[in-house]
Order: C-alpha cells, then structure tokens, then sequence
C-alpha cells in the first residue's frame, strides 16, 4: 500500500504461539466480504466468512421443512449436520453434509432463513465452537457478526464496518444485479429486507452485532469499496506495527 511506513516490520504473529486473527464484524452490505478478501490477498491470510456457515445450516432447515422459530429441533437437526468451510481466492466454498452448496445459500430465503436461526443460543455455540475450531492456528481474517466479541475476543486486529441503512441496501442491490438477480427485486425492498435483518441481528439475546471495545470503527457511507479496502489496510498496518 502506497504511504505506509515502511520503517517497523508488520508482525504477523499472534498470540500464544498462533498466527495473526484479524476479526472483521458489521451488518450485511458494509462491504466485510469485499474488505476481507482484500486483507486476506493483502497479508497472505485465509479468508472465512461465518455468515456461509449460519446459511448453510438454514439451507438444511428450510430443506427439512422444520419451523424456523423451534430451538429444540433446530438444535437437534444441528447434531445430525456436518459443516465445513474450505477458504478460496474468491469465496469460500461451503460443504453441507459433504455437498457443495456454495451456489444455493445467496438467495432472499436462505438470507433471511440464516437470520431467524442464529438467534438461538444453541445453534450460535454450535457454530462458534466451530469457527474456533477453524482458525484455531491464526493466519486468518474471519468476518460475521461476533468474531471479535465472541468467537476470537483476542483476536489482534478487530474491525466493526458499518455504513449508512441505504447505502448498504443499494450496495446489496447492485449485488444481487451481478449475480443476474436484479429484475426479480426492488431497490426499496432490498433495502426493507436488508433493515429487518439488521433488527434482528442487532437485538438478538445472545452476542448481538455490537462492536468489541476494542475494535476499530471503519464507516464506508461515504467511501467507494476500493477506498474502505485502503482505510482497512492501514488500520491493520498500524495495529501490526504497534504490537
Ligand atoms: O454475513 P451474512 O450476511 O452471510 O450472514 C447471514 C446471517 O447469519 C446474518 O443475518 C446473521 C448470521 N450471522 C451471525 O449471526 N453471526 C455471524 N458470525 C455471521 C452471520
């Protein structure tokens, strides 16, 4: 990156013996999956998206037929599912089961699915039980809703991405137009989705979306994607460097 000081090395190690953790939180369409893909490119990390993870699971539910408001089924259905995720240059690919659903996890259904059924307490220490798992050696950076106050609260970088409610509906908007979706939705219902998600991740029981206390604040309202990528660079730069 251009500016940087080049004077003190990064340190890429982490804590107890791991590599670094660099944990990327905020609410869907602040751009995490952009800037997190960057970093991991920029600091030869593996990138994994958590939010994949949550999707395929309700992908299984919504297959199943079971109501997505019972925490006791859900929570059975979670001891008879295997999930894995592989991290890639572009996305991560994502194993149900041992089936690649990589493609079928990004419509509006399995979305707002993914949603209702991390609310439960059981599914989400499932699942931080199995991130923890993942990046247990470090060398990554890990996006979701709880990296940094949950699932690694030691992690040595934390970011929080936020960005204005319509900025981000219209980021999402233009998403789902590249992946030939666009005609199917409306601008204003994109954002309405995109809003009742936010409520429901953010007033959830258990590990709301809320930024660690000590993660660093990113808001890219008023930023183009590339120059958010720049801003997370040089934080993470600058916490390497003060480490
Ligand atoms: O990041 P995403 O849009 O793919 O996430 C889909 C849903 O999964 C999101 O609405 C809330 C849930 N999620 C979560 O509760 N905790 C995470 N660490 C990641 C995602």
């Amino acid at each position: 990156m251009s500016g940087e000081d080049s004077r003190k090395p990064l340190n890429l190690s982490g804590a107890a013996g791991r590599k670094l953790i660099i944990a990327i939180d905020g609410p869907a369409g602040a751009g995490k999956s952009t800037i997190a893909r960057h970093l991991a490119r920029h600091f030869g990390l593996l990138n994994l998206e958590t939010g994949a993870m949550y999707r395929a699971f309700a992908l299984k539910a919504l297959r199943t037929g079971l109501p997505l408001d019972k925490s006791a089924d859900l929570e059975q259905l979670a001891t008879e599912t295997t999930i894995r995720l592989e991290p890639g240059e572009e996305e991560n690919r994502v194993l149900l089961d041992g089936e690649d659903v990589t493609g079928l996890i990004r419509n509006p259904t399995v979305t707002d699915a993914a949603s209702r059924v991390s609310v439960f307490p059981a599914i989400r220490a499932w699942m931080v039980r199995l991130q923890q798992q993942l990046g247990a050696e470090g060398g990554v950076v890990m996006e979701g809703r709880d990296i940094g106050t949950v699932v690694f609260p030691h992690a040595e970088v934390k970011i929080f991405l936020d960005a204005a409610p319509e900025v981000r509906g219209q980021r999402r908007f233009e998403q789902l137009g590249q992946d030939g979706r666009k005609s199917e939705l409306q601008p204003e219902e994109v954002i309405r989705e995109l809003h009742a998600r936010d409520e429901r991740d953010r007033n959830r029981a258990d590990s709301p979306l809320k930024p660690a206390q000590d993660a660093v604040l990113l808001d890219s309202t008023d930023m183009t994607l590339e120059q958010a990528v720049s801003a997370a660079e040089a934080i993470v730069a600058a916490k390497l460097k003060l480490s």
